[in-house]
C-alpha cells in the first residue's frame, strides 16, 4: 500500500481551510486514500514517499471547460467577438482534427501539459470527429489524467459551416451514442467517461437537441454544453426558444444532476433556481468571460444559492491552460464586480455589493467545488477519497514568516507552472519527478458517480 508523508494543505468545506505540516496519507490499490493521520512518532515504513520539504501538498485541479482542439490557438484571436472567434478562427481549426495525426500530436501535447499545471481532472469538448475524439480519451488513459470527454454535436446550417457539421440530427445523435460506446470499451480504462456534448443551442436543431437529451437519459451518461455565455448568445436563445437556455435545455432533457453549463453568465434568480433543483452544475471560466461574455458572472449570488461550482479555463476562449490562472481571476473579477469599475460613477452605484470572493473560496472552486459539479471523490485528502495531488513548491516564500493562510494566498495568486513540482492521479505520478509511486489503478469513473448518487 503506497504511503505518502507530507504537508498537506486542502479545502474539506467552502471558506475552511486545513493543513497538516506532517502528514501520514495511504492509499490503497485503487488510488484511494484509506487515512489521513498526523504523523506520530513512530518511524513511518522505509518505503514510504517522503515528500517533507519539497513544498506543500495540495489536491489536483479540476478543469470543469477545456476545448481541447483549441490548445494550438491558446492566446491568439481574443479581439474579436464570440460569432466572429467561432466562424473566422475556431471551426477552421476544429475542422482539422479530421487528420488522426494532427490530433493525436495536439492532444498528446496538451495533456502534458495540463497534467505538469496540476488538472488532474479535465472536463474536454473534442471535434465533431469520433476518431480523433476517441484518441483524446485515448491519450488521457495513457497518460493518466481522469477526464470526461465529448465528441462535438453541431448540426444545424443555419449557423455551422458546411465544412464542420454534423450530416443531420440523425448523424449528430448516432454519432454521439457510438462514441459514448467507443470509450466505455478503451481496454483498462478507469479514468475517462464520455460525455453528451451539444456544443450550444445555436449550433443544434431542436431535433438533435432533444435526440441528444433522450440519448443521456438512455445512457446514463453526463452533459457539457454552453449556456448564456455572451449577450448575442443569451439573446439568441432567448429568440429562438422564447427562454432563457436554462430552461430551453431543461425542455430538451439537457439538464440534469450530470450536466456541467460552461459560463452561464446571464442567468438570472429563475434560472439559478431551476440548475440547482436539478442539480447541474456551472464551469466558471472568468478569464474566457473577459473576453467574450459581455458582463461578470455572477458568483457569489450563485454560491449562496447553494448552486454548485468550479472553475474552467476554457481553452482558448480564455488565453491560459492554467486553471489557478482562473482562480485569481475569479477572485479579481468578483472584486470588480464588487466595486464596479468606472471611476466616473459614483461609488455607491458603481458595482453590485457583495459580490467578492476570497481566495479561500478560489481554492475551494479549484478542488472540491469541481469534484462537487463532477460527483467525482477527488478535491481533499479524505478517507474514500482518491489520492489526485499536486506538489507546490514557492520560491523564497520562506524569506518572511507566513500563516496557512498567507501559504495558500500566495498559491491562488502567484503560483505557476514552474512551481509545481510533480503531479499524482489514483495515486500514480503523471508528472515531475516522483515516479515511486507509479501503478494504475482501477475504478470506473461511473462506478464513481453512481456509488455517489
Ligand atoms: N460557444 C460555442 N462554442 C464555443 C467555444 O468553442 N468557446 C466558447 N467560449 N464558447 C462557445
Ligand atoms: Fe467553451
Amino acid at each position: 500500500m503506497p504511503l505518502f508523508r507530507a504537508d498537506i494543505l486542502h479545502s474539506p468545506e467552502r471558506g475552511r481551510i486545513e493543513r497538516i505540516p506532517d502528514a501520514l496519507v495511504s492509499v490503497d490499490d485503487t488510488g484511494m486514500i484509506t487515512s489521513v493521520v498526523p504523523c506520530g512518532t513512530d518511524a513511518p515504513p522505509r518505503d514510504t514517499n517522503d515528500l517533507r520539504g519539497q513544498g506543500v501538498l495540495i489536491p489536483g485541479l479540476v478543469d470543469l471547460h477545456i476545448h481541447a482542439p483549441q490548445f494550438p490557438q491558446l492566446g491568439m484571436a481574443l479581439d474579436v467577438p464570440l460569432e466572429d472567434w467561432l466562424l473566422k478562427y475556431t471551426f477552421p481549426l476544429e475542422a482539422r482534427y479530421s487528420d488522426l495525426d494532427f490530433a493525436t500530436e495536439v492532444y498528446g501535447a496538451m495533456v502534458r501539459r495540463l497534467l505538469a499545471g496540476g488538472t488532474t481532472t479535465a472536463v474536454y469538448f473534442a471535434t465533431i470527429h469520433p476518431a480523433s475524439s476517441l484518441r483524446l480519451a485515448e491519450i488521457c488513459v495513457e497518460q493518466g489524467q481522469r477526464a470526461l470527454v465529448g465528441r462535438v454535436a453541431m448540426d444545424d446550417p443555419a449557423s455551422c459551416p458546411d465544412y464542420y457539421r454534423d450530416a443531420d440530427a440523425k448523424a449528430a445523435i448516432q454519432d454521439t451514442a457510438d462514441f459514448i460506446t467507443a470509450v466505455r470499451a478503451i481496454p483498462n480504462n478507469t479514468l475517462v467517461e464520455a460525455t453528451v456534448t451539444p456544443r450550444f443551442i445555436p449550433a443544434c436543431s431542436d431535433e438533435a437537441l432533444a435526440g441528444l437529451g433522450k440519448l443521456a437519459a438512455e445512457m446514463g451518461a453526463p452533459i457539457q454544453t454552453h449556456c448564456s455565455e455572451s449577450d448575442w448568445e443569451h439573446q439568441f436563445v432567448q429568440t429562438r426558444c422564447g427562454m432563457s437556455d436554462t430552461f430551453a435545455l431543461d425542455s430538451f432533457g439537457l439538464l440534469t444532476r450530470r450536466t456541467v453549463l460552461a459560463h452561464a453568465g446571464f442567468i438570472d434568480d429563475e434560472d439559478m433556481d431551476l440548475i440547482r433543483e436539478r442539480g447541474a452544475g456551472i464551469a466558471h471560466c472568468p478569464l474566457s468571460n473577459t473576453f467574450f461574455a459581455n458582463a461578470a458572472f455572477p458568483l457569489r449570488r450563485a454560491l449562496e444559492k447553494s448552486v454548485r461550482v468550479g472553475l474552467g479555463t476554457d481553452i482558448s476562449g480564455g488565453p491560459s491552460a492554467f486553471l489557478l490562472d482562473n482562480a485569481r481571476a475569479a477572485v479579481a473579477t468578483s472584486r470588480m464586480l464588487e466595486t464596479g469599475t468606472d471611476p466616473y460613477k459614483e461609488q455607491s452605484t458603481r458595482g453590485v455589493p457583495e459580490s467578492r470572493i476570497e481566495f479561500r473560496d478560489a481554492f475551494w472552486l479549484a478542488t472540491m467545488g469541481g469534484a462537487d459539479v463532477l460527483d467525482l471523490p477527488v478535491g481533499q485528502f479524505a478517507g474514500g477519497r482518491q489520492f489526485d495531488a499536486v506538489l507546490v513548491d514557492l520560491p523564497e516564500i520562506d524569506l518572511v514568516p507566513f500563516s496557512d493562510d498567507d501559504l495558500l494566498q500566495a498559491i491562488i495568486m502567484r503560483a505557476t507552472p514552474a512551481d509545481l513540482k510533480a503531479t499524482w492521479v489514483a495515486g500514480r505520478c503523471v508528472s515531475g519527478d516522483h515516479q515511486r509511486s507509479d501503478r494504475r489503478f482501477p475504478t470506473l469513473i461511473s462506478d464513481y458517480s453512481q456509488r455517489l448518487l
